[in-house]
């Protein structure tokens, strides 16, 4: 037998494994849809795989006693029109979209109270909308149980095959109102209507469902992959739990599956180089991908990978749909989201789309004349009236750039400036133009298809101008550089909502819950943060505020640092907590790539440098919120301690450098503040081990080492039952519940932690953060966390009736979370709980014994 021949025996015994017992179904629907490869995009796929299974389903429901069924999509054997005493009637809709082509199918269901069962093969266009018609068969974890429908996903996490049984008559009905509605069936509409529906699921009969089963030799052709299948997916520090266990945790919410997740963000050039060339690229992300999964995290971020000419290290793309050669190729991509996935890790990837690259394809096109028909896709203005191109004041408005001088520049050849809100290789594209849009959602939708997790998106807020009727922009108030401040022109502009609403609806609307979305909005207050996260408005998951960012930047700016006055930030994050309490869901972070290391910049990196550095993430995570963690914050680390301009790489500092004299800034004052706040503080490579260069690259490091690394790396952090990396791990464990198997972490707590009602206590004192996490259950009892932190390198005492209120009662209360080891145990409320000794930098959580309410 040839191999094809092979192929197919094996599927037939494997892949059709379709047993019908009892009562058979009256009616089946078997999808591809021209969409799907099934529908003819991909042959192979079909030889593979399509034909035999779509031949052994009909051969096993046919023993079943079924007798109608309706295969969609191209059919590509025509002896599988017969079947004995079975009616097959195919069906090739003419609109691509598998559930189109499921509806298209079911016009041929004959009229009556049918069960169907919908069979979809090789969708990687639609698995999350495929999970959710099959959503409780896809969170099973018996795959074994009888009756069972089944998801199999392949090893990137796209859904490759499903069944799931249904009532005709709610589908039909549910396909009925969108015809009414839209009267189209096209596949994101329909799609879109129906996930908004709520279908009802056929409860299941035993015995009485179709049972698919997944081919091992699918496997191995690398198509059909069930991971659950695999041996294991957990490590020795991680207890077996599945992504699966973990979103089917807290069993009755339905609540999105990030509001318990912790999101880690890896900053590509500074995490892992694999091949010697100094800068950091995907094979080494996915060599330490076991260090995630030991800390625990649900999310990887990744900053841009994208082909760039690196003018701001990879935020400046000139390839939405490509990886730059420094980072690797999209085979290491899919490498990585594969390894991630059996991690059960997701990844969220940055979409940087309020600029492109100069040299992206898109601006070379529009800077190519003026009548180009890409020309708007971009901001082009001519010179200010009055004056001669290129001569100074000649800039179509004032604004002074994110990094520095003009946010214009001034192209020769067709003598217009472009607008640049950060370099001047980072041209600002026009999102008034529908074409960009719709641009920017495809590629949206490729990333997707290629099984990533969601978006972090980037500057997002600024997206929407505030543009006259005339394209007419503003001037803005006079900054400390001498240009102009045109962020009220172009922060929160009037169609952001609209822009974010549209995007939803293309791009994720088919997919509810499924994928994080997480917009970086510099300067956004709290009320337009509330309806761009209000869940029924569907903008985006939640965003980055940055009020408590910018608490120690002085007159000059976040290079003229001014004390933290701590009660400011406490209220700072409560006003958060508290305004997104009831709409809306916050985002939590110290650090990124943007911002120094918290624990040189708020904590203590010397003496207390472990102590601080686990108070700091306590207070952090348990806030309300999704927790980001920046890669070697779990390690403590510190800032990259320069002292001199060579060291600098970011074009941030060294061009803020340039602007120092005009500012007033001494070269001494500059370089302090460049030591506290320049975003290279944060890039320095993560030390992994005490070798040569940290264990980060056998060539020279891009950027210099922080200092300590010696002591201050993953293996060491590992070792060290102690460390900011084993608090951290407790840190991230808590929003798991029981299944994240720690000691005293149990679903009450998980879901203290995530939903908890956050009331701030002591808000005036400048040394203690204390605060509590409390639920309520109508009648029932109280459940509540109390934190208390010491945030000074003194100890503290603290009163806990005058300090904290009457409320609060120690008495019984188990410590939950501990900066210092001997804090747990049963000795830890001493004095019966009246007071508080607070070491150093000392933070305690407590469980607060049950009280009725
Ligand atoms: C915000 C990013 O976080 C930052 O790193 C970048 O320089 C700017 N946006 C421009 O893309």
């Amino acid at each position: 037998m040839d191999r094809r021949g092979a192929a197919r025996g094996e599927d037939r015994r494997e892949v059709g494994r379709v047993a019908a017992h009892g009562r058979g179904l009256s009616a089946v629907v078997l999808s591809g849809g021209r969409g799907s490869r099934l529908g003819g995009v991909s042959k192979a796929a079909l030889r593979v795989g399509g034909v035999a299974l779509l031949d052994g389903v009909l051969d096993a429901l046919a023993a079943a006693g079924v007798r109608d069924v309706v295969v969609v999509g191209d059919p590509p054997s025509p002896d599988r029109a017969t079947r004995p005493g079975v009616r097959v009637t195919r069906e090739d809709p003419p609109f691509a979209g598998p559930l189109a082509a499921v509806a298209a199918g079911l016009d041929l269901v004959p009229d009556g109270e049918h069960e169907v069962v919908l069979l979809a093969c090789d969708l990687p266009r639609s698995p999350a909308l495929l999970a959710l018609l099959l959503e409780d068969e896809a969170e099973r974890s018996d795959p074994a149980a009888p009756g069972a429908g089944r998801a199999v996903v392949d090893a990137a996490g796209r859904t490759q095959w499903l069944a799931g049984r249904y009532a005709v008559g709610p589908l039909r009905a549910a396909i009925d109102a969108v015809r009414a509605e839209r009267g189209t069936l096209e596949g994101a509409s329909l799609r879109a209507a129906l996930a908004r529906l709520e279908l009802e699921r056929v409860p299941d009969r035993g015995g009485a469902s179709l049972d698919v089963d997944t081919p091992e030799d699918l496997a191995a052709a690398g198509r059909c992959h069930d991971p659950s299948m695999d041996e294991t997916s957990g490590t020795p520090d991680q207890p077996e739990t599945t992504r699966r266990e973990r979103r089917a945790g807290h069993a009755g919410t339905h609540r999105p599956w990030w509001h318990r997740s912790v999101v880690y963000q890896v900053y590509p050039r500074s995490f892992a180089d694999s091949d010697g060339d100094g800068v950091g690229d995907l094979r080494g992300i996915t060599s330490r991908l076991d260090h995630l999964a030991a800390l625990g995290v649900d999310v990887l971020w990744l900053s841009p990978v994208y082909r760039s000419p690196q003018d701001d290290n990879g935020y400046d793309i000139s390839d939405y749909t490509d990886v730059d050669p420094l980072f690797g190729d999209l085979a290491a991509m899919d490498e990585l989201i594969a390894e991630a996935a059996k991690r059960e890790i997701g990844i969220v990837m940055d979409l940087v789309v309020n600029h492109t690259s100069d040299e992206h394809a898109w601006f070379a096109e529009s800077r190519s004349s003026r009548d180009n028909p890409k020309r708007d896709w971009y901001w082009w203005r001519p010179a200010r009236e009055g004056f001669e191109p290129g001569t100074p004041g000649a800039e179509p408005t004032n604004w002074g750039s994110f990094f520095s001088g003009s946010t214009w520049q001034l192209d020769e050849a067709t003598g217009e400036y472009y607008l640049h809100l950060f370099s001047r290789k980072q041209p600002d594209l026009n999102w008034e133009n529908p074409e960009v849009r719709q641009a920017v959602y495809a590629m949206m939708r490729w990333w997707l298809e290629r099984g990533v997790a969601g978006f972090r998106m980037d500057v997002i807020n600024l997206i929407s101008k505030h543009v006259g009727e005339h394209g007419e922009l503003t001037d803005g108030a006079p900054r400390a550089d001498g240009w102009g401040n045109g962020a009220p022109f172009y922060t929160d502009g009037p169609r952001m909502h609209e822009f974010l609403a549209e995007m939803h609806r293309e791009v994720f609307d088919p997919f509810p819950g499924t994928y994080l979305t997480v917009g970086e909005t510099p300067g956004v207050t709290l009320e337009e943060a509330r309806l761009y996260t209000d869940p029924e408005r569907r903008e985006v998951d939640m965003v980055f505020q940055f009020e408590h960012m910018g608490l120690d930047h002085g007159v000059l700016g976040k290079f003229d640092p001014v004390p933290l006055h701590l009660p400011d930030l406490k209220a700072n994050l409560a006003r958060w907590q508290d305004g997104l309490a009831t709409a809306g869901w916050n985002a939590l972070y110290w650090n990124n790539h943007d911002q120094p290391r918290i624990v040189s910049r708020w904590g203590d990196d010397g003496e207390h440098r472990v102590a601080s550095a686990k108070t700091l993430g306590t207070i952090l995570h348990l806030h309300r919120g999704t927790p980001y963690v920046y890669q070697g914050e779990e390690l403590g680390m510190r800032n990259a301690g320069f002292t001199a301009l060579t060291q600098y790489r970011d074009l941030e500092s060294l061009n803020v450098a340039g602007d120092a004299e005009t500012m007033g800034m001494s070269t001494e004052h500059l370089l302090a503040g460049l030591a506290y706040m320049s975003r290279d503080n944060a890039r320095t490579p993560v030390a992994w081990d005490d070798s040569p260069n940290a264990g980060f690259t056998t060539g020279t490091p891009w950027l210099s080492l922080a200092p300590g690394w010696e002591r201050i790396n993953a293996a060491a952090e590992r070792a060290n039952s102690d460390s900011v990396f084993h608090h951290y791990r407790r840190l991230v464990a808590l929003r798991r519940g029981a299944a994240a198997g720690q000691d005293g972490i149990d679903d009450g707590v998980a879901a203290l932690v995530i939903d908890g009602a956050f009331a701030l206590l002591a808000p005036e004192h400048e040394r203690l953060w204390a605060f509590t996490r409390t639920l309520e259950t109508e009648g029932g009892p109280r459940e509540a966390l109390l934190v208390v932190a010491n945030l000074s390198g003194e100890p503290l005492e603290v009163d806990v009736a005058a300090e904290l209120g009457d409320a609060v009662v120690l008495e019984g209360a188990s410590v939950l979370v501990a900066s210092h080891a001997d804090a747990y145990g049963d000795a830890a409320v001493p004095d019966g709980g009246a007071h508080l000794a607070l070491r150093p930098w000392e933070s305690v959580v407590y469980r607060l014994a049950v009280r009725a309410a």
